[in-house]
């Protein structure tokens, strides 16, 4: 994305700002889509980023909506997403939210108990309809994640419960395959090939014992992508060829599946850049230098939800070094700031929000270029987690203005705001 559009559209919309180019989703997303099967289904997992400008552009690229709640699901629609298209997944869905996922015509579900199937089963029946299931299981081996969801206590049948749970399936419901998730950010295509052989060796398995014939195995995702740090994720060298070999065979009685997988942050972090201030520059003694921004873990919190919160690893461009700057409270008066070129002094800094708590750290040591008052940077790779990930009602500051670009015509921009839902 050009520089321009970053600078006019903090210009426009103030900062805090999230600013998304729609190319890199296009690009992202095709380049996914081309390492997997042909034949193979990609959901797009709407926590990434529910925006439906966003979200759309994704589904241009030939992928299903998987989400885990009414308002992604609500999102997903907005995006174009056929409901009969639609995973609905996560493991704490109330029997009113299913109702309400039927009613929009959602017509699958990954389930995670054998309570979550009754409960489809009793809220289907009620309505007259019949709803398919995924049982998720609990993988058993693989690689590790960056963020692993194999902790059985959680998420997922236990493959054995699973077996128990194929014969008790309620009337108003078809057991329509299995769905693994190992985790997120699993690092190389060889990681990656591995994860997704264990999760199919857990589905052979559970089919086997269940006597079940799966139409559709999701074997899950972890395609990786670096968070609000320079990079990429990697290629996918190899990955094709190896899902080809893996895909050939299977371990259990009838047809091949179809099989799926799923995405959230791949095709759209690299799309999302938070534009952001220097508040203030403050030099100790020491010479320790904290850079002050307007933006805090309410407005990038990601780093927060991942236990990340001292990790030093946002990274920061300024936009502004090497343009003639101005700062208003300068000491002594307003004064021009000058000119430090790009690269001028590279300073080393933790780097803070506007919270008022020290959990408030962005980065303990980043490199920025020249820092000073007003000055304008940009993190990038946040266009997944971003908004979805932070601490949004901390402080009662307003959410940020989220502006999807394509090319350098804006789409449109959005921002967050709760309502008032009853008079009292
Ligand atoms: C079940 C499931 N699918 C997909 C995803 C998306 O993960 P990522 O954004 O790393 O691709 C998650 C992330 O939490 C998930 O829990």
């Amino acid at each position: 994305m050009d520089e321009r559009v970053w600078r006019e559209a903090a210009e426009r919309f103030g900062t805090p700002l999230y600013v998304y180019g729609l190319e890199a989703v296009r690009e992202r997303a095709a380049e996914l889509r081309a390492a997997l099967p042909a034949s193979a289904g990609l959901l797009y997992s709407l926590k990434a980023n529910p925006l439906p400008a966003v979200a759309a552009e994704v589904r241009a690229a030939g992928c299903r909506a998987e989400v885990s709640s009414a308002g992604e699901l609500r999102a997903a629609l907005e995006a174009g997403f056929a409901a009969d298209g639609i995973l609905y997944t996560g493991p704490g869905k109330s029997a009113a939210e299913i109702a309400g996922a039927l009613e929009c015509g959602v017509a699958l579900f990954s389930c995670e108990s054998a309570t979550e199937l009754r409960r489809l089963g009793r809220v289907a029946g009620a309505a007259g309809r019949r709803a398919g299931a995924l049982l998720r299981l609990q993988p058993v081996g693989g690689p590790a994640a960056g963020l692993s969801m194999a902790d059985g206590r959680q998420f997922g049948f236990d493959p054995a419960d699973a077996v128990r749970a194929c014969a008790a399936v309620p009337d108003a419901v078809s057991v329509r395959g299995c769905h693994v998730y190992l985790g997120s950010q699993i690092s190389g295509v060889e990681a990656l090939l591995e994860g997704f052989a264990s999760a199919k060796r857990t589905v052979e398995h559970v089919c086997r014992e269940a006597g079940l014939v799966p139409e559709i195995v999701d074997l899950g995702g972890g395609f990786p992508w670096p968070y609000a740090t320079p990079g990429t994720g990697g290629g996918f060298q190899g990955l094709a060829e190896g899902l080809g070999e893996l895909l050939g065979h299977w371990e259990f009685e009838g047809p091949a599946p179809e099989v799926w997988f799923e995405s959230g942050r791949r095709p759209i972090a690299e799309a999302g850049s938070l534009l952001t201030t220097v508040v203030d520059v403050k030099v100790r003694p020491d010479g320790a230098t904290t850079v002050v921004v307007d933006a805090g873990v309410n407005v990038l919190g990601g780093m927060t939800g991942l236990g990340r919160v001292l990790r030093p690893s946002t990274g920061f461009e300024n936009l502004s070094a090497g343009t003639s700057r101005h700062d208003p409270d300068g000491p002594g008066g307003p004064e021009a700031a000058g000119t430090g070129g790009r690269g001028g002094p590279v300073l080393t800094a933790a780097v803070v929000g506007p919270l008022c708590t020290p959990l408030d750290r962005l980065a303990v040591r980043a490199e920025i270029a020249d820092p000073r008052v007003g000055d304008l940077l940009r993190v990038p790779n946040v266009g997944a987690y971003g908004p979805t990930a932070s601490l949004s009602a901390f402080l009662s500051r307003p959410p940020a203005v989220e502006a999807v670009y394509d090319g350098d015509r804006l789409v449109g921009a959005w921002q967050l705001a709760a309502g008032h839902v009853a008079a009292g």
